[in-house]
């Protein structure tokens, strides 16, 4: 079957900063599946930006609702690219939803390209933005190393710094 025509939900996870975003968009793009990027699905449900969603109401709210929207998207459509939080598979059963209703790939650049990436962008992440930017190496091995259990349940993973979207397209057709 053309890869167009497939009905299949894909789901990207990876830390913040690993493109999940931008790769998803491209994919999508190839594939002529719609793109969901999980966190502005969250914040139409919110009705504020995530960044005032935490401050306001704090991560425990935000995991709740990160949680109620991923399980609405898996209830409305069979056939998508979602860029998912960088948190998302490490909370409730995220993961296994996930990978029980579609494929999960872990986008998973080098620690100091994403280390990088974070310090350049770190007033648009609520959980970096307190940090001091000679803080957030020490915050991106830790919180790396605490999710990657989770992360490493993914149904594959790309380790490339600019993932190529033929490699994923490849492993989509082929397994
Ligand atoms: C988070 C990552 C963010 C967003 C929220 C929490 C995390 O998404 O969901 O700020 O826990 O890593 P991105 O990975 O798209 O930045």
């Amino acid at each position: 079957m053309p890869l167009n025509k497939l009905s299949l939900r894909i789901f990207l996870i990876g830390f913040m900063g690993a493109g999940k975003s931008h790769v998803g968009k491209e994919l999508a793009h190839c594939l002529q599946s719609p793109f969901i990027d999980l966190d502005e699905a969250i914040e139409s449900v919110a009705g504020i930006p995530i960044y005032d969603y935490f401050e306001q109401k704090g991560e425990a709210a935000f995991r709740a609702l990160e949680n109620t929207v991923l399980q609405a998207q898996l209830a409305t459509s069979q056939h998508y690219v979602m860029a998912c939080g960088g948190g998302t598979p490490c909370f409730f059963d995220n993961m296994s939803l996930m990978k029980t209703m579609g494929k999960v790939i872990w986008l998973n650049p080098p620690q100091a390209v994403l280390t990088d990436r974070l310090i350049r962008e770190k007033e648009k992440r609520p959980l970096l933005r307190s940090l001091d930017p000679t803080a957030i190496p020490a915050y991106v091995n830790e919180t790396l190393k605490a999710r990657t259990a989770f992360y490493a349940q993914a149904h594959f993973v790309i380790k490339d710094e600019n993932p190529a979207i033929q490699t994923i397209l490849n492993w989509i057709e082929h397994g």
